[in-house]
C-alpha cells in the first residue's frame, strides 16, 4: 500500500480530529501518501480529495468536531455513486481507506470493500458508544462529561425548586450515555431502549413512588422511540402525579461539541496508528476495536451487529446508589 485516504462519516464526534491526525502522520511515517477526503463518502464521490502533510493536521487535536466534515451520503447507498467513488480513489492513486465513524459508515465501508476489493480499515468514531468488539468508542468519554456537566447543572436548579427532571440524552438506540451519565451525576434513574424493549421502566418507578424520599429527582433518558423520549414520559408522570413540579430538558447537538477529553484523544491517536498498521498487516474489512486496554481488530460485521449488551452490573451500581 503507497497511497491511503482518510474520511470522517456520520455524526461527528469529539476526537475525530486526534485520529485524522495519527492515521495522517503514522502513513507518512511508514512511506505513505495520504489523502483527505472531505464529507464522507459524499466527498469521495464529489471528488473532494486533497493530499495531506504532516503539517495539514498540526494543531488538531484539540478541537472538537472533524476538519474533514462529514455527512451521511444517500449516493452511496446507490452502486453508481460507489462506482464513481472507486473511479476518484483509482484517478488519485489511492489504494486503501480508512474510515472513521459510527455503524452506518463502517456497513458502507464495508460494503464498498468487497465490492472493489479494497483494504478498508475503520475507526469507531461515535458519541453513542454503539459499536461491538470495543469497549469504547471515540467521542463517548467526552459527551458523557459533558452530559455530566450538563446533569449537574441541572441538578442545582432542580433542587432549589424541588423537582422532577427528565433529562434526554442521545444515544439513538443505545443506553450507554443515559446509564453512565447516569451514574456520573448521581442521577435516580435512567430510562434506556435496552430494557424498555422489555418492561415499563416508568411505570416500575412510578409503583416504587420514586420520589417519596426525595424533594428533586433527575432522570436520564434516552431519545427515540424505544423509550419514547423525555417529553413522553414527563406527560405520563403529570397526567398521573399533577402534585408534581415536572421539567424536560432535552441536551440536544451540545452533547456532539466540544475540545475532546485526554482519553479521546489518546483512543484516536493510539487507534489512527493501529489503522496503518492494520494496513501494513494486510488487514481488511475490520474495525480497530479497545478491549482491556489493548489494541484489537474487530470484523466488520461484528462491529455493525445491532444488538450491543448493557451491563447488569452498571444497572445495578445505579439502582444501588441511587436509593
Ligand atoms: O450517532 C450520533 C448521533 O448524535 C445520535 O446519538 C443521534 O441520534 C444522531 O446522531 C443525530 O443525528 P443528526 O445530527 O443528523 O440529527
Amino acid at each position: 500500500i503507497k497511497s491511503i485516504g482518510v474520511l470522517t462519516s456520520g455524526g461527528d464526534a469529539p476526537g475525530m480530529n486526534a485520529a485524522i491526525r495519527s492515521v495522517t502522520r503514522a502513513a507518512i511515517f511508514n512511506n505513505m501518501r495520504v489523502f483527505g477526503i472531505y464529507r464522507g463518502y459524499k466527498g469521495l464521490i464529489s471528488n473532494e480529495i486533497e493530499e495531506f502533510k504532516t503539517n495539514s493536521v498540526s494543531n488538531i487535536i484539540q478541537q472538537g468536531g472533524t476538519i474533514l466534515k462529514t455527512a451521511r451520503s444517500a449516493e452511496f447507498m446507490d452502486p453508481e455513486g460507489r462506482k464513481v467513488a472507486f473511479e476518484n480513489m483509482q484517478k488519485h492513486g489511492i489504494d486503501a481507506l480508512v474510515v472513521i465513524g459510527g455503524d452506518g459508515s463502517l456497513t458502507g465501508a464495508s460494503i464498498f470493500g468487497n465490492e472493489y476489493d479494497i483494504p478498508i480499515v475503520g475507526l469507531p468514531g461515535t458519541i453513542d458508544n454503539d459499536l461491538n468488539g470495543t469497549d469504547v468508542t471515540i467521542g463517548y468519554d467526552t459527551a458523557l462529561n459533558t452530559i455530566m456537566q450538563s446533569v449537574d447543572k441541572i441538578r442545582d436548579t432542580a433542587t432549589s425548586h424541588e423537582r422532577l427532571f427528565f433529562i434526554e440524552v442521545m444515544g439513538r438506540n443505545c443506553g450507554f450515555l443515559a446509564l453512565n451519565s447516569a451514574i456520573a451525576a448521581g442521577a435516580e434513574a435512567a430510562i434506556i431502549p435496552e430494557i424498555s424493549l422489555k418492561k415499563d421502566q416508568l411505570g416500575e418507578l412510578i409503583e416504587q413512588g420514586f420520589r417519596k424520599s426525595k424533594n428533586s429527582s433527575i432522570i436520564l433518558v434516552t431519545e427515540g422511540e424505544i423509550t419514547g423520549g423525555a417529553l413522553q414520559l414527563a406527560e405520563r408522570v403529570k397526567q398521573e402525579y399533577p402534585q408534581y413540579d415536572v421539567r424536560v430538558s432535552i441536551l440536544g447537538h451540545l452533547q456532539r461539541g466540544g475540545s475532546p477529553s485526554a482519553q479521546d484523544r489518546i483512543l484516536a491517536s493510539r487507534m489512527g496508528i493501529a489503522a496503518i498498521q492494520a494496513l501494513l498487516e494486510n488487514q481488511r474489512n475490520v474495525m480497530i476495536g479497545i478491549r482491556e486496554n489493548e489494541i484489537d481488530y474487530v470484523p466488520f460485521k461484528r462491529a455493525i451487529k445491532k444488538e450491543r449488551e448493557i451491563s447488569e452490573e452498571l444497572r445495578e451500581v445505579l439502582l444501588i446508589s441511587s436509593i
